[in-house]
This record gives C-alpha cells, sequence and structure tokens, in this order.
C-alpha cells in the first residue's frame, strides 16, 4: 500500500502555540497526593513532592498545566487550600466524594510548577461560589501588595504575584452532574460577569469561557451560541473537551474517532465565528481543548471504590498499545487546527488517566500514552504545514473515507528542523509513505522513531515498564528531496529532519 504527503514550504497552517501541549492535574485521586506530593517517598524533595515525577514530567516539558480541577473545583473553596497546612481543614470533597485534606493548595502547587518548569492555568469556582470568591482569589494571586488579600498572600510567605496569565471560567458547567449547573445563558452572564470583575483585578489576563462537556451533550452547539451571546467581548478562548472509548472492542472505528474530533474543532470555531459576525466584532475567540484523552479502563474500579476515603486510586486507566495510537491522532489532528487550537490540555499527567503513573511504595513509570505526547511536545514546535494527504481509506461503523495515514508536518525555523507525524491505522499492512519536499534543500534524516507492538493491547506495568516503547529502528531516507519511508501496520512514527 502506498500514501503521499505533499509537503511544501510556503504552505502554512499556524504557528504552534505551545500550550496545545498543556496538561491537567486535578485534586482527584491519586494526582496529587502520591501522585506529585508524598512527602513520606524516598524520593521526596524538601517540600514533600516526588521528584521521581517531577523527572518524568520534565521529559515530556509541558509548558502549561491546568488546575485545580475539573468537577472538584466546582465545589472548591480557595482559602481552604492556603494558609498554615495545621489550621487547614478537611474536607468533603463532593465531585469524586472523598476526604479533600487540603494540604496542597494554590501556594504548593504554584512552588511544584515552578519546579516542573511550567506554567498554570488556574480555574475559578462557578459552581458553588462565584464574583466574589475569583475577584478575591485573583487578588490573592496576582495582585502585587497593598490590598487585603495580595497581603494575605505576603502573610503566607509569597512576597511576588505569580502573575498567572490563563485562567477558566469554571468547568463543564452544561454538565447535570456538575456542583452549580447552570442553563446556558445563565452560565454565560455569571462569565461575563466573573470575567468584568477579574480583568478589573488584572487586564492582562486571558480566560477560558466553559463550552459544552462533550461533543455528544444534547445541547452542544446551543449552548456554545448562548454562552457566547453573553460573553463574547469579556473572553478569550472556549472550551471543549472530549474523550476517546473503545468499549465495542471496534479498532478500526476508535482509531477513526479523531477524524469526529476535527469536526467536533471545526463547528465550535464555526459558532466562535457566528457569534463574531452577529456582533459585527473584530475579535476573533479561539479554543481552548482543555480536557482530552481516553478514558474508559477505569470504570468498573472506580464504581467499587469505597467512598470519604483520602486519595483514593480512582480513574487509574491502564492504557494499552491501541490507546497510545489514538493519542498520537488526537495531537495530530489539535496541530492540523492550530490557526484555532492555541491551549490543549491532556487529561491528565499523573495517576488519573494518565501518562506517568506511581506506586506508593516503588517508583514512576510511563504509560504507553506518554510516547506520542513526549514527542509532540520535544519535536511538535514551529509552524504547522498545509500538507496534503493522498492515502488508501477505509470505511467503519461511524466514519467513512478514512484515510490509512493520518500525518502533521511542524517546520521549526529556528532550528531548521522538519518533523513528520503519522499514523498508520491500518492493521493488517504497513503503508509505503513517500512525500517531496517543496522548498526545503539539503535536509537529511536525523531519526525515524516507530513506536509499534504484535499486541495491540499491551500495556506498561510497574512490574514491565517498558514492554511499549519506541524505538529508532525505522527506514526513512531522503534523496533529492524525495522522502520515503515504510510505517508498518498499527504504528505511531516521527521522522526527523534537518
Ligand atoms: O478529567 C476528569 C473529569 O472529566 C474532570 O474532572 C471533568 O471536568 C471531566 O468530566
Amino acid at each position: 500500500r502506498k500514501a503521499k504527503l505533499y509537503i511544501d514550504k510556503n504552505f502554512t497552517i499556524s504557528e504552534v502555540d505551545k500550550r496545545i501541549y498543556g496538561s491537567f492535574i486535578e485534586h482527584l485521586g491519586r494526582a496529587v497526593y502520591t501522585g506529585i506530593y508524598q512527602p513520606d517517598h524516598p524520593t521526596a524533595d524538601e517540600n514533600g513532592f516526588r521528584k521521581d515525577v517531577l523527572e518524568l514530567i520534565k521529559e515530556i516539558d509541558p509548558p502549561i498545566i491546568r488546575y485545580p480541577g475539573g468537577n472538584f473545583v466546582s465545589g472548591y473553596n480557595w482559602e481552604d487550600g492556603v494558609g498554615p497546612v495545621e489550621a487547614r481543614p478537611n474536607r468533603l470533597e463532593l465531585a469524586w466524594r472523598t476526604i479533600e485534606t487540603n494540604e496542597v493548595g494554590t501556594n504548593e502547587f504554584m512552588q511544584w510548577a515552578e519546579k516542573a518548569g511550567t506554567e498554570v492555568m488556574m480555574a475559578v469556582n462557578l459552581g458553588s461560589r462565584g464574583i466574589d470568591a475569583a475577584r478575591n482569589f485573583i487578588e490573592y494571586c496576582n495582585h502585587p501588595g497593598g490590598s487585603y488579600y495580595s497581603d494575605l498572600r505576603k502573610k503566607h510567605g509569597r512576597k511576588e504575584p505569580y502573575n498567572i496569565k490563563t485562567w477558566c471560567l469554571g468547568n463543564e458547567m452544561d454538565g447535570p452532574w456538575q456542583i452549580g449547573h447552570k442553563d446556558a445563558t445563565e452560565y454565560g452572564r455569571l462569565a461575563r460577569e466573573t470575567a468584568k470583575v477579574m480583568k478589573l483585578v488584572d487586564p492582562d489576563i486571558e480566560l477560558v469561557v466553559s463550552g459544552s462537556s462533550n461533543r455528544q451533550m444534547k445541547t452542544f452547539a446551543e449552548w456554545e451560541a448562548a454562552v457566547l451571546e453573553e460573553s463574547y467581548e469579556y473572553v478569550d478562548y472556549v472550551s471543549l473537551h472530549q474523550y476517546f472509548r473503545n468499549d465495542s472492542n471496534n479498532l478500526a472505528n476508535f482509531l477513526a474517532q479523531t477524524d469526529g474530533l476535527n469536526d467536533f474543532i471545526n463547528s465550535v470555531a464555526a459558532i466562535c465565528d457566528y457569534i463574531k459576525a452577529k456582533k459585527n466584532s473584530n475579535k476573533v475567540i479561539n479554543l481552548s481543548f482543555d480536557e482530552w484523552n481516553v478514558w474508559y479502563h477505569s470504570d468498573q474500579a472506580d464504581k467499587e471504590l469505597e467512598p470519604w476515603t483520602v486519595a483514593p486510586p480512582q480513574l487509574e486507566d491502564i492504557y494499552n498499545f491501541e490507546d497510545a495510537l489514538v493519542v498520537g491522532l488526537t495531537l495530530i489532528t489539535l496541530l492540523k487546527n492550530a490557526d484555532r487550537v492555541k491551549i490543549a490540555n491532556q487529561a491528565q499527567l499523573v495517576n488519573v488517566i494518565a501518562p506517568i503513573m506511581t506506586s506508593k511504595n516503588g517508583g514512576a513509570w510511563r504509560q504507553t500514552i506518554f510516547y506520542p505526547y513526549y514527542h509532540a511536545s520535544r519535536f511538535g514546535r514551529g509552524t504547522v504545514l498545509d500538507c496534503k494527504i493522498e492515502s488508501p481509506q477505509y470505511d467503519c461503523k461511524d466514519f467513512k473515507n478514512v484515510n490509512y495515514l493520518e500525518s502533521v508536518v511542524v517546520y521549526n525555523q529556528d532550528q531548521a528542523q522538519i518533523t513528520i507525524f503519522a499514523v498508520n491505522r491500518n492493521s493488517e499492512e504497513n503503508l509505503n509513505l513517500e512525500s517531496k519536499l517543496n522548498g526545503f534543500n539539503d535536509y537529511k534524516v536525523i531519526e525515524h522513531i516507530v513506536l509499534e507492538h504484535e499486541d495491540i493491547k499491551a500495556v506498561n506495568t510497574e512490574n514491565d515498564p517498558e514492554n511499549v516503547k519506541p524505538h529508532s529502528n525505522g527506514n526513512a531516507s531522503l534523496e533529492d528531496d524525495i522522502l520515503t519511508a515504510e510505517l508498518p501496520k498499527l504504528s505511531w512514527n516521527v521522522i526527523r529532519l534537518s
């Protein structure tokens, strides 16, 4: 089987906003406690943060991490998590029905983020709380001093303001499960008025208004339109969330779901532009895909957990090889839409539906999905080229004319490097890729990384952490500006040229 990729230096989609490689840490399960923070762990540093986990996170190098939720934020009192730790309350955490000890709060997380070398994308509670708590919280975080909350931050040991730039106005407010769920107009007004006061405190921030919880919500599209009708002039991004599942064990269909994702992104961009036209505005609202991943493996285990415990093993999906392909396909799809998707957060980072797992009494390891995320974040910075794909296709349950080859190309002008990310969705045959590189002379192949496995259900575990891992024995070669490469059946490929 043959596929072609037409690459031309002059045809570009957009600069990649590095925040597209963002991640997410929620006060949920073992993400914080025994994930990033565990003072009694042998690798814990002077602040109680696990250094083994920090090392793996630094490999990925996520430029931004969303915090503290998720559903958690809709019942969170930020004041519970600041000040002397011994005075902080244990709370019933209603989103996930656990006990939140508040041992880690804003200052600890900000300190951890500095160690991880990442920005924080902070969320305010628009579920059980509202305008007042949000304005006090941003004053605490971003105001230099001389006011009650900024001076309180100083009293708590942090002199300089954090200057957190990106803020989420609540989380999944369209979802009936959400604490303080609202209808679209009600939420749109609250988001607008909260945005107004937050920007009065700090005009340099950017705000993300909550879009639909997923593409299948009954209120999808009407929700975005009504929310933006109320808040358009005050917000900067609208959020999208999507999780993929393979309950019916239909691999061809599972791998095709990112074609639906592309459609979801285009639809939300169209709604933003519809409101722009309606309001005769010059402002463009971009997209923040601030939760995405595969999530379904842990459903049953979660039903069996006892409520009201501290840091139970919730949402601990063990990812297999086919999940890694879906993660790679998702990253390709996000990059192809880099002109509108400026922020994206893989949900989540440690233990909870995560690329990194820990054991409480042992180490930390990379799940299968770690690798495409790591490769994209490391090698996918620069400008996305507008390439044309010619590929054999297939039909499956929910999608028609699905390309076996899915691919995107990123050109990093500063480093004079080109990276081709490519997935072969074919489970029977290898694909012979041929690509003419227009406008790139004298490039050479640096490496052709391949993630493949004979068992699509193969996983990495604490005892066998390297069962699924990439190799660099791909056969890409470049002669007279023509690239050829064999993409093994069911594989994630990273072809690096310079
Ligand atoms: O990431 C897990 C949960 O998924 C988040 O808390 C919520 O926003 C979404 O439904």
